[in-house]
């Protein structure tokens, strides 16, 4: 059985937020292409700051020449852990200037919000992600040979869940640990307002 690690929360949160988590425990169980281009085209449905749809993605799959160089982009420690990851997703910015040729400051705010969407379908079809900025996004800038509009912004390992036993140390521990969260009061800030 994989480890669940479900969100304790003092509100009605959704389930499929509390349940939602970053395992590094994976099986090798295949993720088929239909259900990556179903979790991708759920990214493109989150909002974005004059509907400028800045994300993109490059998906790889187990068993490509592709995916292998995608896990040598990884860090060390993210390589340790991601040996069993089905798929491995780059998300990338790519409108970095709005229609009108002004900076998008709002690209990385969106990408982020469709990475949620993404991880959230992805989930409710009993797959995993896990986020990674522990890569070279020089290499990974170079490795896509798109120029500089495309900046890489996470690795995003896709998988079906696994036993935290798998796992070396310190990696294991931490599978196996709880989950911890500022309370709402300390998020929730209330100005004093003159
Ligand atoms: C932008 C970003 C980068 C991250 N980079 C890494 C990483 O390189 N390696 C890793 O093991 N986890 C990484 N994580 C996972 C976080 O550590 C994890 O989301 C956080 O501890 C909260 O845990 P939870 O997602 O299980 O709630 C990253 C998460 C985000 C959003």
């Amino acid at each position: 059985m994989h480890t669940i690690k479900k969100a304790i929360t003092k509100y009605p949160v959704l389930d499929i937020i509390k349940k939602r988590w970053s395992p590094r425990s994976f099986s090798d169980k295949a993720i088929s292409e239909t259900d990556v281009k179903t979790i991708i085209e759920a990214a493109s449905w989150s909002f974005s700051a004059l509907n400028e749809q800045p994300w993109r993605y490059v998906a790889a799959f187990r068993g490509t020449s592709l995916f292998d160089s995608f896990f040598d982009l990884l860090n060390a420690g993210n390589k340790n852990w991601n040996n069993n990851t089905s798929v491995l997703v780059l998300s990338v910015l790519s409108n970095i200037y709005s229609n009108d040729g002004t900076v998008n400051t709002y690209a990385m705010h969106d990408t982020g919000a469709a990475n949620m969407l993404l991880t959230l379908q992805a989930n409710s079809m009993g797959i995993y992600t896990h986020l990674m900025e522990g890569f070279s996004k020089e290499h990974a800038q170079k490795l896509l040979n798109q120029g500089d509009e495309i900046k890489p912004v996470v690795m995003i390992a896709l998988g079906y869940p696994d036993v935290a036993e798998k796992l070396d140390e310190p990696f294991k521990t931490r599978e196996l640990s709880p989950r911890s969260r500022k309370d709402i009061n300390e998020i929730l800030l209330e100005p004093q307002l003159p």
